[in-house]
């Protein structure tokens, strides 16, 4: 019966079968990972961050559990774009489903650098990675200054042919701004949310746990924010909105969708549940529509800006 319910979408010129796509930075640095991610049902996979040269990242912890989440500050390790060309020629051999090449730079030139390559190897888009907390002189120090997103977005957007995602931070003023110089330097879709920056002190010694002192909180605790922010943005900037943040079940997808985005993507919930998750998300949110009465996704995208709340006087 399930079968008759239509949960495909669109993103720009990225046809998914289902919402769900694999968010950048989990499971996505090699092409052996993404492959087992495509084969258990995710709609695209992101890939890791790919700068220009090879990074490793901060030293030990990272990463930590907290409460409804964890806090991560890896510092963007990745093996450089050059490096990275076997893996996505590697996932491309195997599987059909769109691959989304993130990138982060210092500067344009960095990014047009790395778009370029990306498109070269075969990604069908380009994720923007303007908003990681914790890598300094890339991500939000450059995300949260709009004329920088709206140079960078334009500059990448005339050096490929494939659409451009700018990835945005919670952490800034008004996230709207933003959103909307990266729709005028050409960006085809936004993404929201990346992690938001927060901290945790081991109360034993008296020291932050993470190497970095601060990293960016994601998992269940970061939703509301998440909603926020998709749903400010689809009602102000009329460019598809991917949401991501907090999502560990078919309900969590559906209120994203509902705040206006177009498709979402799956982070710390590979972790929570399974790797699994993305089959097991879909049919979840098949058997929500069926229940309900949805039969195509189209019905639940913005839903929330288009029903008006009855008041009884
Ligand atoms: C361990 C870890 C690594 C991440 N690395 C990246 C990254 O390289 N690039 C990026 O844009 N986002 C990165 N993120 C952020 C996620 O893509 C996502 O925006 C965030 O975790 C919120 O979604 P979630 O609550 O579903 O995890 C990372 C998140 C985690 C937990």
């Amino acid at each position: 019966m399930n079968r008759l319910i239509d949960t495909s979408t669109k993103i720009s010129s990225l046809i998914l079968k289902n919402p769900f796509i694999l968010a950048s930075g989990i499971m996505d640095e090699d092409a052996g990972s993404m492959i087992r991610i495509a084969k258990n049902g995710a709609a695209a996979i992101v890939t890791k961050s790919i700068g220009v040269k090879p990074r490793e990242g901060y030293a030990n912890p990272t990463i930590v559990e907290v409460d409804c989440g964890i806090i991560n500050s890896m510092g963007l390790p990745n093996p450089g774009i050059d490096a990275y060309m076997e893996e996505i020629e590697s996932i491309k051999k195997k599987t059909s489903v769109p691959i989304i090449g993130s990138i982060f730079g210092k500067d344009e030139k960095e990014f047009c650098l790395l778009a370029k390559k990306m498109e070269t190897y075969g990604v069908d888009a380009i994720e923007l990675n303007l908003s990681c907390p914790h890598a300094k002189g890339y991500g939000l120090e450059i995300g949260s200054n709009p004329k920088k997103v709206e140079n960078i977005a334009s500059k990448v957007k005339s050096s490929v042919n494939i659409p451009i995602f700018a990835k945005l931070s919670p952490n800034v003023t008004d996230i709207v701004e933003i959103a909307k110089s990266a729709k005028k330097g050409g960006a085809d879709a936004i993404t929201a949310i990346n992690s938001v920056k927060a901290m945790k002190i081991d109360i034993e010694i008296g020291l932050p746990v993470l190497s970095n002192k601060i990293g960016g909180y994601s998992g269940k605790a970061i939703k509301p924010i998440g909603i926020r922010c998709v749903y400010e943005i689809s009602k102000n900037v009329d460019i598809p909105v991917i949401g991501v943040g907090g999502i560990l079940t078919a309900e969590d997808a559906i209120e994203y969708l509902m705040a206006g985005a177009s498709a979402v993507q799956i982070g710390s919930a590979v972790y929570y549940r399974d790797v699994n998750i993305f089959d097991k998300l879909d049919n979840e949110l098949k058997g929500w529509m069926k229940k309900y009465g949805y039969k195509k996704l189209s019905e639940l995208i913005g839903l929330a800006h288009k029903k008006q709340r009855k008041v009884i006087i």
